[in-house]
């Protein structure tokens, strides 16, 4: 599918994969709904990159206030892609030091953002596309973000590496279940990318973390990622597949 032109909606798209994906759809000619919590700096980022660009307030997981921004790419036209980066991590361990078991509540909590709150995401965007009228042979992409850790989650990331491995399996079902609708679905897998989520690390081990990547030894930018957010949307056989973006790590144990 062309860019030029098109509505897209991104979510987490204040911050890091979001930000450079809203940043690269509007530079290749589309209008972008750029949907992130109301603490954010969505607002700004928005009025950053133009007037091709609007920045409506929702959490992924509340059902009306995803509807409303959903509803709000109107006003670019018929929403036709959408890049669903909004999504956290959070440490926890099976059993903590002392033998008790791990917080039921943390894991649910990330569980429904990153798990559930793609399904909110894929199902309401997938209604608004599916009324829209055919752009050639297809109607409109979703693009979902998992990890790496889905496949080789490490020690302390269950919740995260489990929510992750949801929406791997989310990936072939949907794209199966839309075909008939003319709509597509995709995963992009990140290894680790220099994002503000890894800002509160320190520098020496950001450092070890990009010198662990095989090649190009470095973390990755988040511009490749939107790289190949902007592949997937222009590419209609790429359907129903989880794409690794690594630089072929392999994530140890810890
Ligand atoms: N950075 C990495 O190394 C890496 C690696 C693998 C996967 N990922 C995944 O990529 C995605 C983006 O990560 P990032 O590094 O850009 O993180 P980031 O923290 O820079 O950006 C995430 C954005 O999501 C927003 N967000 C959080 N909860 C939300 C909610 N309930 N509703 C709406 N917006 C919400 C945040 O406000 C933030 O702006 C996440 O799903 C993350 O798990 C990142």
């Amino acid at each position: 599918m062309e860019l030029k032109g098109i509505a897209a909606l991104v979510t987490g798209g204040a911050s890091g994969l979001g930000r450079a994906s809203a940043e690269r759809l509007v530079e290749q000619g589309a209008r972008v709904v750029i949907v992130d919590l109301p603490t954010s700096a969505g607002a700004e980022t928005a009025r950053a990159i133009g007037p091709s660009a609007k920045f409506v307030a929702a959490d992924v997981t509340n059902e009306e206030q995803m509807q409303a921004a959903v509803e709000a790419t109107a006003e670019f036209g018929d929403l036709r892609a959408v890049v669903h980066c909004a999504g956290r991590g959070g440490a926890l361990r099976i059993l903590d030091k002392e033998g008790n078991p791990g917080s039921l509540d943390h894991y649910e909590g990330i569980v429904r953002l990153n798990l559930v709150g793609s399904f909110n995401v894929l199902r309401l965007a997938a209604a608004r596309m599916a009324k829209a009228e055919a752009m050639g042979e297809e109607r409109g992409v979703i693009i979902l973000t998992a990890s790496i850790a889905a496949y080789e989650g490490q020690i302390g990331q269950i919740p995260y590496a489990s929510s992750k491995a949801g929406i791997v399996g989310m990936t072939l079902v949907a794209a199966r279940d839309l075909a008939s609708r003319g709509i597509r679905v995709c995963t992009i897998a990140p290894g680790i990318f220099d994002t503000p989520l890894l800002a509160r690390l320190p520098e020496p081990v950001k450092a070890s973390l990009g010198a662990s990547v095989p090649n190009p030894a470095r973390l990755g930018r988040p511009e490749e990622f939107a790289l190949l957010a902007e592949h997937i949307i222009r590419n209609p056989m790429l359907n129903g597949e989880t794409i690794r973006l690594d630089g072929a790590l392999r994530m140890a144990p810890r």
